[in-house]
């Protein structure tokens, strides 16, 4: 059965390839390399690489014509909130009118799986904790409304054309595969757990906490860790509900732990046992001091059971990675 990865070049669809890969299935990546890495999928994955845009709508008519596909996992998007914030029009062109593209291609393909990225994000200022599905969504930036929007574009193409979806709302994605084979490369990077690395390999001075007098334990933000190998396993089960006849439904992806920015520094001097240093600065704005999500839904419907819901292997594995990788 052959599964069409849209973004699959990058850190998460990197490691939903692999998995797909060892779980047997065949797997074309579609990624326009913005961002992705080539060498990853052909090197490492060694999967067919189509190196072009989700928004080419002849492209995407040539892959559904060429090869037999029966469900599509889709990475690609832009995902630099400031960035959103500053040239929204990026944003809405490239994840809305791009995964829009993508989803009528489907259609007109009578492809009818679909495993969707979207994030904690789309909840915006947390009403309460932890966060469910049900839990209202008002994002407060352009990044979380483009995901929000295809939200809303999946509901409507399910009821009109019956394109059964599944959509995922990560939280912090983090580490990397325990085989030190892959891990997370962006560039620029912005995820605090690469950034702490990065200090501890010397690759920057410091480390900037924004914020110290938030209203939990230590003072700094409290945040949802979830380890990549975690989501890659339940985009599987995602895959195999749908292909079971499943509706579309959103899940939560998370560990349901909180660890704050102080922990995760702590825990990645205790790994690497190297200093980290740390510039105080002041809160950015929309920080909210916790996010923590309640993934117990994809644990009831999909039978989800993260394996590695421990901040330690988290940076271990990724601490790991950046001592092998080249980065
Ligand atoms: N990293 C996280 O913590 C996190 C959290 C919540 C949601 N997400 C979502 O998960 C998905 C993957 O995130 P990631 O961290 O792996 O990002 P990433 O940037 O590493 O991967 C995205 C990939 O998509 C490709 N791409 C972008 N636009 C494209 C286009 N128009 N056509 C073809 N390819 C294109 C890029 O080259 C890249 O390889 C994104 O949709 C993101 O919004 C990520």
């Amino acid at each position: 059965m052959t599964i069409l990865v849209t973004g699959g070049a990058g850190y998460i669809g990197s490691h939903a390839v692999f998995t797909l890969k060892n779980q047997g299935y065949d797997v074309i990546v579609l990624d326009n390399l913005v961002y992705g890495h080539q060498k990853i999928v052909e090197d490492v994955l060694k999967v067919k690489l189509i190196i072009g845009d989700i928004q080419d709508r002849q492209l995407l008519k040539d892959i559904f014509a060429h090869h037999k596909i029966e469900g599509v996992m889709h990475f690609s998007a832009y995902t630099y909130v400031g960035e959103s914030v500053t040239n929204p029009a990026k944003y809405y062109q490239n994840n809305v009118v791009g995964t829009l593209t993508l989803l009528e291609e489907m259609v007109n393909a009578n492809i009818k799986k679909f495993v969707f990225s979207s994030t904690c994000a789309t909840y915006g200022v947390p009403q309460f904790l932890p966060l469910t599905e049900d839990h209202p969504q008002n994002p407060i930036n352009p990044y979380g409304k483009t995901k929000l929007m295809v939200e809303e574009i999946i509901k409507d193409f399910d009821l009109a054309y019956g394109l059964k979806s599944v959509i995922f709302r990560y939280f912090n994605a983090a580490g990397a595969d325990p085989s030190g084979l892959l891990g997370e490369d962006h560039n620029p990077e912005t995820h605090l757990i690469p950034l702490v690395l990065f200090t501890a390999l010397g690759k920057r001075e410091s480390i900037q906490v924004f914020g110290k007098d938030y209203d939990t334990p230590d003072g700094t933000c409290i945040r949802d860790y979830i380890h990549v190998c975690d989501l890659a396993d339940a985009h599987i089960l995602g895959l195999e509900y749908l292909l079971k006849g499943g509706e579309t439904e959103a899940f939560n992806l998370g560990n349901g732990n909180g660890f704050s920015v102080k922990e995760v520094i702590e825990t990645a001097k205790k790994i690497t046992q190297k200093e980290i240093k740390i510039i105080e600065s002041p809160r950015r704005v929309g920080d909210p001091a916790i996010l923590i999500g309640s993934s117990e839904k994809a644990k009831k419907v999909l039978n989800w059971h993260p394996k590695y819901a421990n901040l330690d292997l988290i940076i271990q594995h990724a601490w790991n990675w950046h001592l092998n990788s080249d980065q």
